[in-house]
Parts: C-alpha cells; sequence; structure tokens
C-alpha cells in the first residue's frame, strides 16, 4: 500500500480524496494536515485516519510516503521542499511552486534524493483533451495553424475577502496568468510543443483584490503555431474551459458547457461536425474526475515505480510562460522571448 498524507483541506481536497477513494486497494490516506480550527480531526474521523494541525508533526510520521500538498501558492515552495528532506514523495498543487527558480530547486533535491516530485495538472486528464490528443497524433487535422484556450469561472467572493490568499500578491503571487496560466500552458506544451514568444495584458473588475481577474495571453509555439489565452475570474457561470484548435485540414472546438462537449470539424462544408468518441457532456464532472485520476496516477506511478503521466518539467516550463506574461505586462504588453 502507499500511505498519502493530505495537507490543505480546503475547496480542492474533495476531488483529491474522491481519487484516492477510487484507487483504495493501492492507496490508503494514512494522516491528514490542515492548521485552521479542528479541520484537520473532522477529515480524518470521515476517512478513519491520523490528523495533524502542526506540519512538522506531520512530516515526523514515518506512516507518510507520500505527501500531497493543497495549500497556498506561497507555500508550496517551502512545503514541498520540507518534505522532501524529509524523505517523502511530493504531489503538489498547481502551480509547481511560485517561480520558476523555486520548481527548478524541487526538481533537483528530489532528484538528488531518489524521490519523485510533480504538480498535480489536471488538464493531462481531461477526458476531451485526451481525445484531441489522438486527433493530433493521427494527423486528423493537420499542420496546427491556430490554437485558442479560455477559462472561465467566479472567484469574485474569495478575491473580495481580503483576509483569503486568492486576491493577495504575496499569497497568491498573481491572478489569473498564475492560477489558471498554469493549465492552458501546460495544454499548450503537453499537446503542441513548446511556446516561443508571448504577450500579455491583463485588467482587475473586483476592486478589493491586489491580482488581476482577467488577462489575455497571445504568442507564437516554435511549430510557428499562434495562440490566444483568456482567462477571467468574474465569469458567473458553471467553471469551464474552452480549446479551439485549427489545423490545415480541420479543426476541434472543445466547449465544457456545449452538448457534446468536443467536436471534430472535417472542412469548410462539415457543418455538424463529428463529437469526439467517448467524450459525453458533463459539466460538473469533468473537472473533478480529472483531478481524481490525476492523483491516482501520481499515486499508481510511486507504486509501480514509474514517472508519473504529468512530467513535473512541464510544470516548470509552465512557470516560465507565467513569469514572461507578468514582464510582458509590465512592459505594456511587449512580445517577449519565452
Ligand atoms: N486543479 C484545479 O483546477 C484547482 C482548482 C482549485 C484549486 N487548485 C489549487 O489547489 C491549491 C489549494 O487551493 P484551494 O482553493 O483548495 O485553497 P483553500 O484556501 O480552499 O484551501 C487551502 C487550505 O490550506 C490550509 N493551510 C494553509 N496553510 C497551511 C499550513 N501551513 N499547514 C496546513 N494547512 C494549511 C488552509 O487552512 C486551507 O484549509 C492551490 O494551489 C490552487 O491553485 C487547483
Amino acid at each position: 500500500m502507499i500511505r498519502v498524507g493530505m495537507v490543505g483541506l480546503g475547496l480542492i481536497s474533495a476531488a483529491h480524496g474522491h481519487g484516492y477513494e477510487l484507487e483504495k486497494d493501492a492507496v490508503e490516506v494514512a494522516a491528514v494536515c490542515d492548521k485552521a480550527d479542528d479541520l484537520a480531526e473532522v477529515r480524518a474521523k470521515v476517512i478513519g485516519c491520523k490528523a495533524y494541525v502542526d506540519y512538522d508533526a506531520f512530516l515526523a510520521d514515518p506512516t507518510v510516503d507520500v505527501v500531497d500538498l493543497m495549500v497556498p501558492h506561497h507555500l508550496h515552495y517551502e512545503m514541498a521542499r520540507a518534505a522532501l528532506e524529509a524523505g517523502k514523495h511530493v504531489l503538489v498543487e498547481k502551480p509547481l511552486a511560485n517561480s520558476s527558480a523555486e520548481a527548478s530547486d524541487l526538481l533537483e533535491l528530489a532528484k538528488s534524493k531518489g524521490l519523485v516530485i510533480s504538480v498535480a495538472e489536471n488538464t493531462r486528464f481531461v477526458a476531451a483533451y485526451l481525445a484531441l490528443q489522438k486527433i493530433l497524433e493521427d494527423g486528423r487535422i493537420g499542420d496546427v495553424r491556430l490554437i485558442r484556450t479560455f477559462i472561465a469561472g467566479s472567484e469574485v467572493v474569495r478575491l473580495s475577502d481580503p483576509t483569503l490568499w486568492k486576491g493577495s500578491r504575496t499569497g497568491a503571487g498573481g491572478g489569473t496568468i498564475m492560477d489558471a496560466g498554469a493549465h492552458s500552458f501546460y495544454l499548450l506544451r503537453w499537446l503542441f510543443g513548446d511556446i516561443k514568444k508571448v504577450r500579455a495584458i491583463q485588467y482587475k473588475l473586483v476592486p478589493e483584490s491586489e491580482v488581476e481577474d482577467h488577462a489575455i495571453v497571445s504568442g507564437t509555439l516554435d511549430t510557428g503555431a499562434i495562440f490566444s489565452s483568456e482567462f477571467t475570474f468574474t465569469a458567473e457561470i458553471p467553471w469551464t474551459e474552452r480549446l479551439e484548435v485549427y489545423g490545415s485540414t480541420g479543426s476541434v472546438i472543445i466547449d465544457q458547457l456545449a452538448d457534446p462537449p468536443a467536436v471534430w470539424y472535417r472542412d469548410e462544408w462539415d457543418a455538424k461536425g463529428t463529437p469526439l468518441e467517448g467524450v459525453g457532456s458533463d459539466v460538473f464532472g469533468w473537472k473533478l474526475h480529472s483531478i481524481a485520476d490525476g492523483v491516482r496516477d501520481f499515486a499508481r506511478a510511486i507504486a509501480e515505480k514509474r514517472p508519473p503521466l504529468v512530467e513535473a518539467e512541464v510544470g516548470v516550463f509552465a512557470l516560465r510562460v507565467i513569469e514572461r506574461a507578468y514582464e510582458s505586462v509590465a512592459q505594456d504588453g511587449k512580445e517577449l522571448e519565452v
């Protein structure tokens, strides 16, 4: 059995817990840790495991092999480092750290200790993106010319609360570019290759927040394709993502709010298109299932002594793009090399 310790029992922890529950033949949640009130105690009772309020005491627990970090962004680096120093494998929620330098440092430390670290990037497990990967591998849409990504939902309540980390520059390290950009830049690199150049602009609608709640990042890939990514945290709709891929012999449109959510168009006369096989409408489940599948893969990878499907290096790359995007914002949208 792989024994996992979950740290940070907030919003996203239910999806991680669901993943471990589905993998319970091979994974046991041995301990949970959260510094807030009795959160750990309550959760531990439900799971039937140990509860910790203090992270150092949690790390000293020899029954924890894998640390799953779901804490605010500014804690990712120091808590992942401490876990590696304590000899634990580490899964960190995105972004891997608050900078590419911190993330690279974590990778080096893990390597030097023979431990595995990765980022919980659910994008790699979204059914529609996996179906698109097959279309691309089969060459069905030819050379990709243009890619558009869109991530939208509402974080207005959390961004408006100055006691929470989400709208704090120190706590979150940034707004939509840091938070949603981590997903889109991972996706671009995974399916289409390196990003070569970026330019970015950002906006802020929530007055209490210190970070941007809307951004547009565009640029080019090494392949010559153009991309454009737009993120908003002020859209009052079910949390959603949209991906449009336009190739020389066809296109694919993925929209998690549409039914069917993923459609392949063969040419300009293909009015109806063909739904991608095995991708059904699942407005409230697509994200939850992909997050659960991601943590399951990480746990299985440790058990099977193989690399996880999400390579931590791609998480480092996503942070490099995020950094260049913020530099571009500071220079009024100037195009910069990644
Ligand atoms: N993959 C996704 O789509 C997705 C979605 C939401 C959040 N996330 C990521 O998950 C992470 C957590 O986000 P969230 O929305 O669940 O945050 P949250 O604020 O809801 O939960 C964070 C938890 O961490 C706890 N915590 C803070 N400091 C701690 C410490 N020192 N020791 C122990 N516990 C501590 C807090 O008490 C809180 O319960 C972030 O990295 C976020 O970007 C990913």
